[in-house]
């Protein structure tokens, strides 16, 4: 049995897998609301998230009634890009910038000026963006230099709940390109960076591939989490990569389009696939010798969710999405830009604002919902084009989060990628896949990709029905975020 570790944005959640891919038992513990103490800031306290690991790991071994000797291999997984700051003792020095915190573009800018767009790019395959741990790092530099002074480990958030378990320093390949110190394409940290930017390679953890057994479950760690002291840690990989593995998305040709919070859609190459603008994310995979790439757009899921909070609070989604049926593929003329935290991909823009184009008269609330869930897939789209722009293969295209739950989304994502979807018997995030890297460290599988052969079963395939009209509403689409820009006041 496997221990997979999602150290989530929400909560934490654990699962316990076995060799066929079942899962035995899993349990979820919530953190603590996001601290934001001004717009577009966002922190979380690590020590958080140590207390729920150590709930819902200790919550899924009581259902599952399993000792924690009958746990072979723990792997971790969870929110990327955070930035914990430990001194040499391995005290927490102040509360992490976490993935969503906006404030360092002005760290960017300096940085991108000090190395250059290209060479970064060339040195890293991605651009200086605030989601990166390194521009965080620059912030505390700028703004606390008492704290930084202080640094002697640099963690992302899954690495700091393993030196809690374990008292090892240790981070994987995927987790660590979205630090935007590592050289992607060779898989080592960037001296070059690291020195640009005035940090210590010091302060780095070790670099592992995913399914490596990198740590073991140290006495004091066993004692928190009910594990086993000594048993076998593997390195994991980010929320993204680890996902991607529990859906089987390794060989070039396949892809996922999860839609959750955010929506990402994801794609597995053998090379890195640089974007010259950096539109994409370019990381390492969690399955060693292999890359992805990946297209995000902010508001995918919380499109809806702000949508039924602000105009239906108290309609059950599986309401609305019930009335958007009624209305007809392409919500006759109705469209929505789903900007509703600025965009990532492809504007690269903290300030794109959301909007509803074509209103009129005849539009009922059931159009309006049904271009909610047009617009989020017109977005995802959006990493389409740029994935055939840069010759990304895509194949198969598998389905994740809320997305893949309801038969009228699913369908309306075939339609608007003008692709037939693919839905897995079980799709269980990236605590699963966290879980598959860690029994292959441990010999379970040979490999990662028989890792998935052995667990991930397709359970259906959802052809387009009305993919030509869809494309020509995604060509509308596409002429909405310029006219967007053009009239933005702020
Ligand atoms: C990936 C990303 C998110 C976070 C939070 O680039 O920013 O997926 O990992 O889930």
């Amino acid at each position: 049995m496997f221990l997979g570790v999602d150290v989530g944005t929400g909560g934490t959640r654990a699962v316990l897998v076995d060799r066929a891919g079942r899962v035995a038992a899993s349990c979820a513990s919530e953190h603590a609301p996001i601290r934001s103490e001004h717009i577009g800031w966002a922190e979380q306290e690590p020590e958080d998230w140590w207390r729920a690991a150590r709930e819902a790991i200790a919550g899924a071994m009581a259902a599952s009634g399993l000792a924690g000797a009958e746990i072979e291999a723990v792997g971790l997984t969870g929110q990327m890009h955070g930035c914990v700051m430990l001194d040499a003792d391995g005290k927490v020095l102040r509360p992490a910038l976490i993935w969503c915190d906006q404030r360092t573009q002005p760290e960017c800018d300096w940085l991108t000026e000090k190395i250059g767009f290209e060479r970064l790019i060339e040195l890293t395959c991605n651009p200086a963006l605030p989601n990166f741990t390194l521009t965080k790092l620059l912030w505390v530099r700028e703004h606390q230099p008492e704290i930084f002074s202080r640094i002697a480990h640099v963690l992302c958030p899954k690495d700091y709940v393993r030196y809690r378990m374990t008292g090892e320093f240790a981070i994987d390949m995927q987790e660590a390109s979205g630090t935007l110190l590592l050289d992607v394409t060779h898989r080592r940290w960037s001296s070059e960076v690291a020195e640009a930017a005035g940090i210590p390679m010091a302060w780095l953890p070790r670099l592992f591939e995913g399914p490596e057994i990198c740590a073991r479950v140290s006495d004091v760690g066993a004692t928190a989490t009910g594990l086993a002291a000594g048993t076998p840690v593997a390195a994991g990989a980010g929320d993204q990569g680890a996902g991607a593995v529990g859906m089987g998305i390794l060989a070039p040709g396949s892809v996922s389009a999860t839609i959750g919070t955010s929506g990402v859609v994801f794609a597995a190459t053998d090379t890195p696939a640089k974007d010259r603008l950096g539109r994409l994310h370019t990381f390492c995979h969690g399955a060693p010798g292999r890359w992805h790439v990946m297209g995000v757009t902010n508001g995918a899921g919380l499109s809806l969710r702000y949508f039924r909070d602000t105009f239906s609070p108290g309609e059950s989604y599986e309401e609305l999405v019930a009335m958007a049926a009624e209305a007809p593929a392409g919500s006759a003329g109705l469209m929505w830009a789903p900007y509703l935290f600025g965009e990532r991909t492809p504007h690269l823009d903290p300030k794109a604002r959301a909007a509803f184009v074509g209103i009129t008269a005849s539009h009922t609330r059931a159009h309006f919902v049904r271009a909610v869930l047009e617009g989020v897939a017109f977005s995802l789209r959006d990493t389409l084009t740029l994935f055939a722009e840069l010759g990304v293969p895509v194949k198969t295209i598998r389905l994740g989060g809320g997305g893949a739950r309801g038969p009228l989304w699913r369908q309306i994502q075939a339609d608007v990628y003008g692709h037939p979807v693919e839905l897995l018997e079980a799709e269980e995030g990236g605590a699963f896949g966290a879980a598959l890297l860690a029994g292959t460290g441990i010999g379970a599988w040979a490999s990662v990709e028989e890792a998935c052969a052995a667990t991930i079963r397709v359970k259906a395939t959802i052809a387009p029905e009305h993919a030509a009209a869809m494309n020509s509403a995604y060509e509308e689409y596409r002429r909405i975020y310029p006219a967007l820009k053009a009239i933005s006041r702020s």
